[in-house]
């Protein structure tokens, strides 16, 4: 099986400021975290609010450099790539976030939104951009009408469908998703985890799944990793980690 993700020791600190006279103190928002993502798997990331989840999706989506580690997509390390290999390594990590406000622009058609990453990183023609957003809109149930309207005219679960398809337009190796059911109601999440379940079967994507609901962890992971404060606490095959979670935060 391919690795498509390799995290080895990566931190992340930041300086925070006191008040006015008292200096500085360093957040270890990230503090050492190690693990590897083979294609069309999944690792659940949980823990408790502010243990450094959403951090170590930034980081490893490009959005924030680690303070220190090693980062590799498909092989490539990321700290000392030319602007072009990270073009490159760009595409190949996507990201779905909590809110599809984040995700999406509420002043663009969403016909033209799912067309982009094409348009940005492709040569094909208008005609085959259209084309392939229709089948990809097919595929998160949408319909070809839909094309020509805007995120706030869809619902709560309809916009996380369409953030998710955004993310898969390049088919990228590796999908980075922060709690992207945690605001939807109950009754269409399993829906929507259901929905990118699918789309890791048809695409064979790596996907870092993270999420404090452990009953969604169950449903979606291969591989858990349970964080405390910045650190990996506990990180194994689904199985083991339910059947003797070992850290008293997992318990
Ligand atoms: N830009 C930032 N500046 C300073 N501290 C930050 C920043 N981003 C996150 N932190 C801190 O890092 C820790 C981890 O935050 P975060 O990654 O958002 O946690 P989670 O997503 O697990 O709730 C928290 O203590 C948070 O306050
Ligand atoms: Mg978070």
């Amino acid at each position: 099986m391919a690795v498509v993700l390799t995290a080895r020791d990566l931190t992340r600190h930041y300086e925070v400021s006191r008040g006015l006279f008292k200096g500085h103190a360093t957040v270890r928002a990230l503090n050492g975290v190690s693990f590897e993502l083979e294609a069309g798997k999944t690792l659940a990331v949980v823990g408790e609010s502010g243990c450094g989840k959403s951090t170590l999706a930034r980081a490893l989506t490009l959005i924030e450099e680690p303070s220190s580690g090693s980062l590799k997509i498909a092989g490539q390390e990321v700290a000392g790539a030319d602007k072009a290999q990270r073009k490159q390594l760009r595409k190949d990590v996507q990201m779905v976030f909590q809110s599809p406000y984040a995700s999406l622009n509420p002043r663009q058609k969403i016909g033209d939104q799912l067309a982009e990453p094409l348009l940005i990183n492709t040569r094909l023609s208008a005609a085959e951009r259209r084309e392939k957003v229709q089948a990809m809109m097919k595929q998160v149930g949408l319909r070809p009408e839909h094309y020509q309207r805007y995120p706030h005219m869809f619902s709560g679960g309809q916009r996380q469908r369409i953030a998710l398809a955004r993310a898969m337009m390049l088919q990228p190796k590796v999908l980075v998703a922060d709690e992207p059911t945690s605001a939807l109601d109950v009754s269409i999440q399993a829906q929507v985890l259901n929905l990118f379940m699918d789309l890791q079967q048809e695409f064979n994507t790596g996907y870092v799944f993270i999420s404090h609901n452990l009953a969604v962890v169950q449903h979606v992971a291969d591989d858990v990793m349970v964080m405390y404060l910045g650190r990996p606490v506990e990180i194994g095959p689904k199985h083991d980690i339910y059947a003797r979670p070992l850290h008293p935060y997992t318990q």
